[in-house]
């Protein structure tokens, strides 16, 4: 192993620079590697530039940082490109450009640190000879195949700080205070800081809700004395019987944009008496600084990289598995994306401490 590529791909999360400067660090340190940086996603193979040099002095620094000093791309995916064409907008296929891209580089290993949209790609990637090694990055946690990926974390922290603000200014003004968080199709965030945070509804989309079970637990509430509650709804939350609510539509090079559940939900509050606000917390959940949590796992992970690549374990993940790094086949874990089990451990204690899923 002579030269390794590493890009990211998809959302940031904290830790991604972390995962950068851990694959540098043990590529030369322990394997006397050269290491390439591919900037924003896939598109630095196809950019004049896009392709730099990683070497210690490149990485110095970076750990706490936020963000990616790689860049991503949010519609990086090489297998639908929009461009314009004869001066219309057209939808084009680019990987072969791709895998030209990345075998002029001569590169032994490709380490993609993306969520499921990169990592899918780049088992795509795989098939068609490249060697790729995935590490799960994404604030949502819905990567299938490992326990957690770094930057939920700090994703956890931000939201459960929100939260127990959100606690006194709900109490001091008696209202029911909203929170919409990220994780799209996953609950985990939500779930979690709403636990974390002792909020007194917690909506998932892995559990529909209805309004009345809702509007129960903030009576009950007021009625014992508490005229205030805190909600933690996640962004792909939905009724029961009814759809996620979107803030933009896709197509086929943008995924659908979640967004307004908690507004809704908020305007029933006040429609039923209570006054309610909302507050969409948004991307202030994945930027800045790693937790150290997030920080280490994105070292354990980016050193773990480089010595899957040295061992040949291509189209494979690094993942978390009983507390121990481990590795697994790309198509497992982008086959079945993880989502939150209603049965589980986290759900059963939160209704067991009375909190309400918008489902009783
Ligand atoms: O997947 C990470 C995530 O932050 C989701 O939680 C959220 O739905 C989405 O990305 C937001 O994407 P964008 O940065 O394109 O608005």
């Amino acid at each position: 192993m002579k030269r390794i590529g590493v890009l990211t791909g998809g959302g940031d999360a904290p830790g991604l620079n972390a995962v950068i400067r851990a694959a540098v660090k043990t590529a030369i340190i322990e394997f006397n590697c050269e290491v390439f940086g591919i900037k924003n996603g896939y598109d630095g193979f196809l950019e004049e530039n896009g392709i730099i040099p990683l070497g210690l002095n490149e990485v110095s620094g970076i750990l706490p940082r936020g963000g990616t000093i790689l860049g991503s791309a949010n519609r990086g995916n090489p297998y639908a490109r929009k461009v314009i064409r004869d001066g219309k907008e057209v939808v084009i296929d680019v990987s072969d450009e791709i895998v030209k891209g990345i075998k002029k580089q001569k590169l032994d290993a490709l380490l993609v640190l993306g969520g499921d949209g990169t990592l899918h790609i780049a088992h795509e990637l795989a098939q068609k000879g490249v060697p790729v090694i995935g590490v799960p990055k994404t604030i949502d946690n819905d990567i299938g195949g490992t326990e957690v990926t770094f930057g939920f974390d700090t994703a956890l922290n931000i939201a459960t700080e929100a939260l127990d603000r959100l606690h006194t200014t709900a109490e001091s003004h008696h209202r029911a205070m909203v929170i919409e968080l990220m994780g799209r199709d996953a609950g985990f965030i939500a779930l979690h800081a709403g636990v974390a945070g002792g909020a007194d509804v917690i909506l998932i989309p892995e559990i529909p809700f209805n309004f009345e079970s809702i509007m129960k637990k903030i009576k009950s509430r007021a009625e014992a004395g508490r005229k205030f509650s805190t909600l933690a709804v996640s962004e792909g939350a939905k009724l029961q019987g009814g759809e996620q609510v979107y803030s933009r539509k896709g197509d086929e090079v943008y995924v659908p944009r979640l967004g307004g559940i908690g507004q809704m939900v908020s305007e029933y509050i006040e429609r039923q008496g209570f006054e309610s606000r909302v507050t969409v917390l948004g991307h202030l959940q994945r930027g800045g600084t790693p937790t150290s949590f997030d920080r280490l796992l994105a070292t354990r992970y980016g050193s773990a990289a480089v010595r899957l690549a040295a061992r040949g374990g291509f189209d494979r993940m690094v993942s978390l598995q009983c507390g121990y790094i481990t590795d697994i086949s790309l198509e497992e874990c982008t086959s079945k994306p993880k989502r939150v089990n209603p049965n589980d451990d986290a759900v059963v204690t939160a209704r067991n401490i009375g909190i309400c899923f918008g489902d009783e």
